[in-house]
């Protein structure tokens, strides 16, 4: 059973920030962001260990200031260590994302994407550049940016000792969704996602993950967004809901003319999905393009070139660097 998740926008101030925007302004604008974090400083044990070391005429763990950078995102965090006390999570990227476009963002773990999500949602300021909604400026135009995009992370927040149903309705109800149209719609999604009815009303505290994120998603789909941001939405979810939420994805934009950003670690959703593919690598757009033309650039090893033979040839250099097997201490066994 397909049930649409229809719905106007019934809040007014949303049709209000709708009205002004310009049917020309696209969707959202990446202008030279970059985002810097001060890295996490060593453990204190490492820190006496080091200097001990040190006292002893060896080389501390932590003084590794002559190691060289690395890639990836290793390398940014190795950076950090060499006293440069900056991890620079977004690294000059810019793009634009069209009206109703599917747009996806690839890459390793800690190359940026659920950071540049953040930043799209105004959870984050950018500490360089300009990022638009719409228009709408996410940092000067704060509230109205707000409410024309919804959020889906992996590590969503909830009510741990309320039921889907009590959080759901919470949610909606902030987004001008009343309560028994939101429960109405809730029940329906989480239907078609798999939830069973018994579910509904208990707490999300004793709900495994995949089932969180269920509810997680059937939030962002209450309220219909006009611009959706999904950071690995499908992640810990079984084939089956998968495809549903990647339904979901689809019917939202062709239905309601909804935009979305998605980010996924399947190479499979992202080509099934996405308009087109944006891969980042320590920070830095690598490559961007139509999944068709992504494949094309790459070099065919003996078969038709997929996804990952992209994200391995543009993000993956060596899978295990050298760098890492040199820190790599193995644990001593001991006998029984
Ligand atoms: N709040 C923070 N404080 C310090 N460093 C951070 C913070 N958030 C992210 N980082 C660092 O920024 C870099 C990018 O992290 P981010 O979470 O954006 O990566 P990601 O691409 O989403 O990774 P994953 O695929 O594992 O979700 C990493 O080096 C990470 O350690
Ligand atoms: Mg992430």
């Amino acid at each position: 059973m397909t049930t649409q998740v229809n719905q106007k926008i019934d809040n007014k101030r949303t049709t209000a920030t709708l009205a002004r925007i310009s049917p020309h302004e696209p969707a959202l604008v990446v202008d030279r962001v970059y985002k810097r974090f001060n890295a996490a400083s060593d453990p204190i044990w490492r820190r006496v260990w080091s200097a001990l070391r040190k006292q002893n005429g060896q080389n501390g763990v932590a003084d590794d200031t002559n190691g060289s950078a690395g890639s990836g995102a290793h390398g940014a965090a190795r950076k950090a260590r060499r006293g440069k006390e900056l991890v620079t999570a977004v690294d000059n990227v810019s793009f634009t994302v069209e009206r109703r476009e599917i747009f996806g963002v690839l890459g390793p773990n800690g190359s940026g994407k659920s950071t540049l999500i953040r930043l799209l949602s105004t959870l984050l300021v950018p500490d360089e550049g300009h990022i638009r909604v719409f228009g709408l400026d996410v940092v000067k135009e704060e509230m109205q940016v707000k409410r024309l995009i919804n959020r889906v992370s992996v590590e969503a927040a909830f009510f741990k000792k309320l039921s889907p149903r009590e959080n759901l309705l919470y949610g909606a109800r902030l987004y001008g969704v009343s309560g028994k149209e939101a429960d109405r719609k809730a029940r329906a999604i989480l239907k078609r996602l798999g939830l069973k009815d018994s579910s509904y009303n208990a707490p999300m505290e004793d709900m495994s993950r995949g089932m969180q994120q269920k509810v997680a998603i059937a939030r962002a789909f209450l309220t219909q967004p006009v611009v959706l941001l999904l950071d690995e939405p499908t992640t810990g979810l079984d084939p089956r809901s998968k495809l549903e939420v990647q339904a979901f994805v689809n019917e939202l934009r062709n239905v309601h003319d909804a935009t979305i950003l998605i980010t996924t670690h399947d190479m499979n959703e992202a080509d099934a999905l996405c308009d087109r593919i944006a891969i980042l690598d320590d920070g830095k757009i690598v490559a961007l393009d139509t999944p068709k033309n992504l494949k094309r650039s790459v070099r065919r090893n003996g078969h038709e070139p997929t996804l990952e033979d992209v994200f391995m040839q543009l993000t993956g250099k060596e899978l295990v660097e050298k760098d890492d097997v040199e820190d790599f201490q193995p644990e001593p066994i001991l006998a029984g």
